[in-house]
């Protein structure tokens, strides 16, 4: 059966899942949603279908959210959805199941992925040995994921009762609130005096959310939060105001360039 793989990625880790799962699973297209966000309503042409990107605020990134419910799944026989994540999450899953209704089809297998976790107005993103660490953990991963696609299984990571209840709670409390601002909390990203002026913020947004002026960033209020921004700027001079961003580190996959993350505006 060929495959369809719709995929989006800030800082790598959901592309990197995206381009192994073909490797074990078969014929497959490789496609970025950032490229389709103008579409409104998008053929599915295989009769298996999937998703990969990494999980924001407890659920899907709003673009996934409202990417899945374009998809004409009439052809479809079986999708699946790969969440990749920091440790934690929350309804991804049980949204991706939703979303999939609301498509008129159904979601017939859920896997979250745990790698390197890229928010980095939480918490701090260095170390090397947990990145070599991801790398090996996630081609275990996949392979696990492949079998199950595979053999055509319904398997659908939801948690146990303790982690509905307590996804269901963070979300209520927190997810649901970023989620209806993520568009535009880029103005909440500032730019120091240490830039450089290289433009490489803008050439990575997948979305062309960033305008250089006066050789500076500009934010435009259509944000992803996706944070390829930050991570991808050489000489870490994006920060998140209001925390300590600059003593954080910076993350990138590492086997996924710049020019991978730009690439997602245009159909590979
Ligand atoms: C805005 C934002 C929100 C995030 N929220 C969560 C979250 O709720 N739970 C979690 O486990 N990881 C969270 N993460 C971490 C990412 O899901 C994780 O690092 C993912 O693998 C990044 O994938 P990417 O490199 O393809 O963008 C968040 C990251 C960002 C940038
Ligand atoms: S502005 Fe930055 S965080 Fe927002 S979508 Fe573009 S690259 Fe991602
Ligand atoms: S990537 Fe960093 S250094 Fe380059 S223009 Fe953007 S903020 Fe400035």
């Amino acid at each position: 059966m060929v495959t369809t793989l719709y995929y989006f990625a800030g800082t790598g880790n959901s592309l990197a899942c995206a381009r192994a799962i073909p490797k074990e699973l078969g014929e497959t297209d490789l496609v970025p949603i950032a490229s389709l966000r103008e579409e409104k309503r998008i053929r599915v042409p295989t009769e298996r279908v999937g998703i990969a990107c990494p999980v924001h605020f407890y659920t899907l990134p709003v673009l996934v959210r409202e990417f899945i419910p374009r998809l004409d799944l009439s052809g479809v026989k079986h999708a699946f959805l790969v969440a990749t994540m920091g440790g934690f999450p929350g309804l991804a899953i049980a949204h991706g199941g939703e979303l999939f209704k609301k498509a008129g089809g159904e979601l017939h297998a859920g896997f979250t992925v745990r790698m390197f976790a890229n928010y980095i107005a939480e918490y701090n993103v260095r170390g090397e040995r947990s990145i070599r660490a991801m790398k090996a953990r996630t081609e275990l991963r996949v392979a696990q994921i492949v079998r199950i696609v595979q053999a055509g299984e319904r398997h659908l990571e939801r948690g146990g009762p303790f982690d509905r209840l307590l996804g269901r709670a963070v979300f209520a409390l927190l997810g649901r609130k970023f989620v209806e601002t993520a568009r535009t909390r880029d103005q909440r990203f500032t730019v120091d005096p240490s830039c450089v002026h290289c433009g490489t913020c803008a050439h990575v947004c997948p979305v062309e959310n960033i305008r250089m002026a006066d050789k500076s960033p500009q934010w435009l209020g259509h944000c992803e939060q996706c944070f390829a921004c930050i991570h991808f700027c050489p000489v870490a001079a994006i920060q998140v105001q209001g925390k300590p961003t600059r003593m954080r580190g910076r993350y990138q996959h590492p086997d996924v360039r710049a020019d991978d993350i730009a690439g997602q505006r245009r159909v590979s």
